[in-house]
């Protein structure tokens, strides 16, 4: 974090019964992957891209995206992640699904990835990301897995939860922050085609520093709203907790929507520089919503933004 670029602050155990034929039921009448892990080669040779959402900007170099990371979980400094993140065990990997949704249980990652269709699937997606890099993500849109699970109406917001895990995340064995790290999203973002859970970038499954295996992009917001290694979604009724919030409430809402109208108590957040352009690049205005107004402003119609920071 700070203030010469963007914001960005800063189970495979044992499976229930009932989460074992949810399972069954999620993967049922999807149109699975053809071939079972049909992630690399495969997946090259398609053009799944999204280009009404992607950016034509050039993206950052691999060396950049997995060098200047933020993953307080492997430390404070941005190279701690490319430094530490290699102890983390990514594979097997499971999501805990649950609150108000039909299909609740502990799916394995690899049986969520079998049941996204070819379609569905967002490959090279290239966004900027809010911090502020420009990163070809590949995944799919969150709203492919709460649709498959049948989130209930009840639900209005969705709450993320990150591994837990200190022996493999020198980070966790401190006090840093509130340990683990836990996001949220009111449902309308969550079901925004923009809002993706991605498992790799540049055609490559994810690095461990950038949120292996599976982690949130949501474009329009301040980087720490990304929430990486990704063990629990839960659909919830009211608004759930969010670590960035809890530790500094004055200073991060709820909402974290990039906004260059609204000053961050400590810096202007009017203008950026884009990572990896060397310190004498230009600094650039910083975009309302970073730049994804025309798709996400509705959203927040109505809402006093400098209240709902
Ligand atoms: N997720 C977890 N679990 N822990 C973190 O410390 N940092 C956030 C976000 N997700 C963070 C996290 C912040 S502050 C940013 S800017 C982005 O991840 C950075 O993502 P990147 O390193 O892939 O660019």
């Amino acid at each position: 974090m700070g203030k010469a670029f963007r914001s960005g602050i800063p189970s495979a155990e044992i499976t229930p019964k009932e989460a074992y034929l949810n399972r069954r039921q999620l993967m049922t009448g999807m149109g699975a992957l053809a071939a079972a892990g049909a992630a690399g080669p495969a997946l090259a040779k398609l053009t799944t891209v999204p280009s009404k959402y992607s950016t034509d900007m050039k993206p950052n170099s691999l060396e950049d995206i997995t060098h200047y990371n933020n993953f307080y979980e492997f430390g404070l400094q941005k190279t701690d992640p490319a430094a530490y993140a290699g102890k983390l065990t990514v594979d097997p990997w499971s999501v805990e699904i649950g609150g108000l949704v039909d299909k609740p249980g502990t799916y394995a990652l690899d049986d969520i990835l079998k049941g996204v269709t070819l379609e569905e699937r967002v490959y090279r997606f290239r966004c900027v990301e809010a911090w502020s890099m420009v990163i070809p993500w590949d995944g799919f849109p969150l709203s492919t897995l709460l649709d498959r699970v049948g989130v209930q109406p009840g639900a209005k917001y969705i709450a993320f939860q990150t591994v837990l895990r200190p022996s493999e995340m020198p980070g966790q064995r401190s006090g840093l922050l509130d340990w683990p790290y836990v996001e949220g999203l009111r449902m309308d973002e969550a079901m925004h085609p923009l809002t993706i859970l991605a498992t790799g970038l540049y055609g490559e499954p994810m690095p461990k520093q950038n949120g292996a295996p599976i982690r949130l992009v949501v474009p329009w917001k301040y980087g720490f709203k990304s929430i990486k290694s990704i063990v629990k979604i839960t659909a919830v009724a009211d608004q759930p907790p969010t670590t960035w919030n809890l530790q500094a409430p004055k200073e991060y809402g709820f909402y974290s929507n990039v906004n260059p109208h609204v000053d961050h108590p400590r810096w202007s957040q009017a203008s950026e520089r884009r990572i990896g352009g060397g310190l004498f690049a230009p600094r650039v205005d910083t975009l309302m919503f970073n730049g994804y107004g025309d798709e996400v402003a509705s959203l927040y119609a109505g809402m006093d933004l400098r209240k709902d920071f």
